[in-house]
């Protein structure tokens, strides 16, 4: 089982866009691929239809319990698509945290529970945008951590620094002690602009001086209208746009090479279009 999350210091960069497309082309590639909505604004949760109305359990239940059983699990309506639904509106999860001497590992011991590694390959858990214990948590429950940054001047530098600043917070001899999985950067909603292009390489060569602590990929997420209209519609973008006339590159292309490149066992295994699953109770 790998697990991946889904960070970045800042908000609106397309986490959940990417946290969701990504687990959903996975699945469509024959991987059993759990999502786990650890954003308090429960983006993710709504990204694609439920196969049931009203979920019995979610990630309130992951945090305080610290397990995960199969009632905080809920399937979408994609065949090896399940999610554990965000269902704390008000934000408490991260209050309760704070006082736990164990808030950094709660959620990286629960995803241990029999309920997720004998069911799933692929865990893809999505994240605030902003600093606190359960992005802490998140951050600490990964194998591998992407991070979807824009190449424009504000958002890079801060990406730099708040990458930094979470590095060193996080890492072994900060302050929780923990071991923190690679963090692979991903060029993201990047537009035809020269400005825009010289930036990415601004970025790449930032990281070089990351010192391996991070790295950028090669694969680099167009901005393109597919992605605002696939999530409209609730089905995966690589789904919605499997081919495009132009220079920019179909989401089905730019999804492919994103998976295979962040799990290079992968690489030539196509998505199967599977048949939706049936909602229940409807
Ligand atoms: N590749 C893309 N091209 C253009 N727009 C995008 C792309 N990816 C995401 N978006 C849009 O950007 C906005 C923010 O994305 P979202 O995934 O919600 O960000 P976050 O989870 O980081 O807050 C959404 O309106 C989304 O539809
Ligand atoms: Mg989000």
């Amino acid at each position: 089982m790998i697990k991946f999350t889904v960070t970045s210091t800042k908000g609106g960069v397309g986490k959940t866009t990417l946290t969701a497309n990504l687990g959903a082309l996975l699945a469509d590639m024959g991987l059993r691929v759990l999502l786990i909505d650890a954003d308090v604004q429960p983006s993710l949760s709504k990204y694609f239809p439920l196969a049931v109305a009203k979920p019995a359990a979610g990630l309130t239940e992951v945090i305080v319990r610290g397990t995960v059983t199969k009632s905080c699990i809920t399937a979408t309506l994609y065949q090896n698509l399940d999610i554990v639904i965000s269902d704390d509106p008000e934000g408490n999860l991260p209050h309760w945290l704070l006082n736990r001497i164990d808030r950094g590992f709660r959620l990286r011991f629960a995803l241990q529970s029999p309920a997720v590694v004998e069911a799933y390959d692929c865990v893809l858990i999505d994240t605030q945008g902003a600093i606190g214990p359960l992005q802490d948590a998140a951050v600490l429950a990964a194998d591998i951590l992407v991070s979807p940054i824009t190449p424009e001047i504000l958002s890079a530098r801060e990406f730099r620094d708040g990458t930094m600043e979470l590095l060193d917070r996080l890492e072994p001899g900060g302050a929780l002690g923990a071991s923190l999985g690679p963090m692979k950067a991903v060029i993201y909603r990047q537009d035809r602009s020269a400005d825009a292009r010289i930036i990415a390489s601004g970025i790449r060569e930032d990281f070089i001086k990351l010192k391996g602590r991070a790295a950028v990929l090669e694969t680099v997420v167009p901005h393109a209208k597919a992605y605002k209209e696939a999530a409209t519609l609730r089905v995966p973008v690589h789904r919605h746009e499997r081919k495009r006339d132009g220079p920019t590159p179909s989401a089905y292309t730019v999804m492919h090479q994103l998976a295979w490149e962040l799990i290079p066992s992968l690489e030539g295994v196509f998505a199967d279009l599977l048949p939706r699953r049936e909602a229940q109770g409807e």
